[in-house]
């Protein structure tokens, strides 16, 4: 959509949709197609066969690449897997997602504390920042690279959806793709030409998640009912049916189960300190 053609009431109606309120939009603003592609965000799992073309998957990954970097260290990577037995391999791991083996492009993004101890062998310096901190920026300039990614990606009319079930396995995938010590995965990401239009999916409540001077999340609990309730009358539920499971009850039954007990034995593994 170009910008003429995006209105601030197409962008009030995609955050109604998201959110169940919208914050008014200022006359004449500037951005607003931006805007809409952002709010109008959904992940998608089900693709055209077509193939992404390698230039275009290279251009997305570029331009993703550019996203801020926490003190300029530039701590993330992505590996582009184009090798049908590498994303086998990896797809093998996790058979309940095919879209991982049937996306048309595949992609992980990585964390990367090893350039910065090469930086600091290469000129002698004392590497004086062995802590959780190391991991940490690390992972969060992986994660500024990842949305960059999706951002990009959803610009250009590819639908993406992040897999961060690969680390599950992650000590496995480590391996698949020669990652050194202080690198790891943070998440897969598949890309290909959407087969269906995409689907907002409901946010929770602005009240909880955008705080003013002081957090406040003294009415959770009721909001978190409200919440269920209107995602479920999104979905077709009508909230008083004794089979309907709300998102905060679904969400609770899936930390019931543990996961991913061995995943900071696998970081620790990788040469970090995570305290
Ligand atoms: C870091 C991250 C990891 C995710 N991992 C997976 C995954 O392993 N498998 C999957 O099918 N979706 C995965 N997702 C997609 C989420 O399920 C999806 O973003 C969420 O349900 C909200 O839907 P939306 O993106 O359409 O708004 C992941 C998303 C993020 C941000």
């Amino acid at each position: 959509m170009s910008t003429q053609d995006t209105t601030g009431e197409d962008l009030r109606t995609s955050l109604q949709q998201r959110f169940g309120e919208a914050p008014s939009i200022p006359e004449g603003l500037k951005g607003l197609d931006v805007l809409l592609g952002l709010a109008n965000h959904s992940t998608h799992r089900k693709y055209r066969t077509e193939a992404v073309p390698r230039d275009l998957l290279r251009l997305v990954a570029t331009v993703a690449l550019s996203a801020p970097s926490k003190s300029d260290l530039q701590q993330a990577d992505i590996v582009e897997i184009a090798d049908a037995d590498i994303r086998r391999a990896i797809a093998d791991l996790i058979p309940a997602m095919p879209w991982i083996a049937l996306a048309p492009a595949f992609l992980v993004i990585c964390g990367n504390g090893r350039r910065l101890l090469e930086a600091s062998a290469l000129h002698g310096e004392t590497f004086a920042n062995r802590h959780l901190d190391h991991f940490f920026n690390a992972s969060v300039d992986a994660a500024l690279v990842l949305q960059n990614l999706i951002v990009a990606a959803e610009a250009v009319g590819l639908g993406t959806c992040p897999i961060s079930v690969i680390r599950n396995h992650a000590a496995i995938v480590s391996g698949i793709l020669d990652l050194p010590d202080h690198v790891f995965p943070v998440a897969g990401l598949c890309l290909g030409w959407p087969e269906a239009e995409g689907r907002i999916s409901p946010r929770l409540p602005l009240s909880q998640t955008l705080h003013r001077d002081r957090h406040d999340d003294s009415q959770l609990a009721s909001e978190l009912m409200a919440y269920d309730e209107r995602r479920g009358r999104r979905d077709g539920w009508d909230p008083s049916d004794p089979d309907f499971i709300g998102w905060s009850r679904a969400k609770a039954r899936m930390y019931a189960e543990e996961q991913r007990q061995d995943f900071g034995a696998f970081v620790s593994d990788k040469g970090f300190q995570l305290i």
